[in-house]
């Protein structure tokens, strides 16, 4: 089969090579991809978000399956697009990936069946909100409905600072129209996990649980970045936990979606608080997490296409998903400066040294007069396999220690920062 993502990321590139070693994958495609990307899979010039140019490329080459992997396209109606045209896609149609792309209809949708989450109203005036946010008092918690790039949540200490995110989400739109709904919830407690699961409209197969590190800086200091590193498994994600999770929450969303209409086939990401009165939902994603993708596909031991299809065709229950008993640690190597401002266009070396202990997924990389380079934040991520987490942090620590690029920042504390 001729298999095409969309998306040019770490997580692109661990779906790619997963991919690739699937059998029935004949030829890899990826748009736009990296210079990662491009080893296995032949990079294609078109926008992730180019939803026209998707369908029009994809139908003119032929591609029997397309996987959408990024929440823009998805919440575009990228995969609605290619199903008209006639081509499989992998993903949630949109009337789904609406979990990710409107925070105040995936808190709606948790309200009206029961699904434990923090407890909100939903605002579309200034004055509203402001008035609530005095009544209920801090830390309160500040959501901009829509897509904001993982910067439309502000978790205030205090009802000052919860107005002025309030002010400057409704009144000056810091985040465009994704900000003229905002969502004020209850400030939750906990350790936070993420699960990612297969769904099939009717069915959810949960994987291994998962950890990201979104702050810059070790300590779980700084600005909040895309993602810093992950270990999968957690240790708090116990299999007690896991089966209320399965029972209150996973299953559930995907029954609620599916009653409502929403059936979604695709991965979703069940981002949760470990709360003191039990695991409560943060929010849902329409996709794999990036990088708790890198993490958690190392695990795979099955076919990614067939249960990319499974999926789609609302048959998981054959599907053949088994998990490696290890842990998993990607750690990020970043361009200094990360998230705020950074230079691009720097020599990497090291990447054929650490490609001999780890998989040295690609994030924001490109190809320059015959050498790698930095083009982006998140520049790789160095993703090692142990019997224990222990042994998985180091080997990524190791793995990672011959790369060096200008300026390279990277968190010391991957799996260790509580
Ligand atoms: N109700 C809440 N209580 C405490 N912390 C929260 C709450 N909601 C969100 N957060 C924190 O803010 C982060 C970002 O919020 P989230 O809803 O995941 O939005 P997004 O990932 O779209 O930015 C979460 O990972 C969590 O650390
Ligand atoms: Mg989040």
């Amino acid at each position: 089969m001729k298999v095409l993502v969309v998306g040019s990321g770490g997580r692109e590139h661990a779906i790619c090579w997963k991919l690739a070693q699937s059998p029935n994958v004949t030829q890899l495609y990826c748009a736009p991809g990296n210079a990662g990307i491009a080893q296995t899979a032949q990079c294609v010039d078109v926008k992730a978000t180019d939803v026209e140019g998707m369908v029009k490329w994809a139908r003119d080459h032929a591609m029997d399956f397309v996987v959408v992997a990024p929440d823009d396209p998805l919440a575009m109606g990228m995969v609605d697009a290619l199903e008209a045209a006639g081509i499989p896609a992998f993903g949630p149609r949109r009337n789904a990936a609406i979990i990710e792309a409107s925070k105040a209809f995936s808190k709606e949708l948790m309200k009206k069946y029961g699904i434990p989450t923090a407890r909100y109203e939903t605002f579309t005036q200034l004055d509203a909100a402001l008035a609530y946010i005095e009544e209920q008092g801090a830390p309160i918690v500040v959501k901009a409905d829509g897509l904001a790039l993982g910067k439309g949540v502000v978790v205030a200490a205090t009802v000052e600072e919860a107005k002025t995110a309030a002010r400057e989400m409704m009144a000056d739109k810091k985040f465009g129209e994704s900000g003229s709904t905002v969502v004020i919830e209850e400030c939750m407690t906990g350790p936070e996990v993420t699960v990612l699961a297969f769904a099939d409209g009717e069915r959810v197969r949960p994987m291994p649980a998962s950890q990201d590190h979104k702050r810059a800086y070790d300590g779980n200091r700084g600005p909040n970045t895309g993602g810093m590193g992950a270990i999968s498994p957690p240790p708090q994600y116990t299999p007690d936990i896991a089966r209320r999770c399965m029972d209150k929450i996973f299953l559930p969303t995907i029954q609620a979606l599916k009653a409502e209409g929403r059936p979604f086939h695709g991965v979703i990401y069940f981002g949760l608080m470990l709360t003191p009165h039990g695991p409560k939902v943060v929010e849902y994603n329409a996709r794999f997490g990036d990088p708790e993708c890198q993490a958690v596909l190392s695990l795979l031991d099955g076919d990614l296409l067939d249960i990319f299809i499974a999926c789609r065709e609302g048959a998981l229950d054959r599907a053949d998903i088994k998990w490696k008993n290890q842990a998993a640690c990607c750690l990020v190597l970043a361009s200094g400066g990360y998230p705020l401002d950074y230079q691009k266009g720097y020599p990497i070396s090291g990447l054929e040294e650490a490609g001999k202990s780890a998989v040295v997924f690609h994030a924001g990389t490109a190809q320059k007069d015959g050498r790698t380079v930095t083009s982006g934040g998140r520049v790789l991520g160095v993703t090692a396999l142990g019997n224990s987490l222990e042994d998985a942090i180091a080997a990524a620590y190791a793995a990672a220690r011959p790369i060096s690029f200008q300026d390279m920042h990277f968190r010391t504390d991957i799996g260790r920062a509580f």
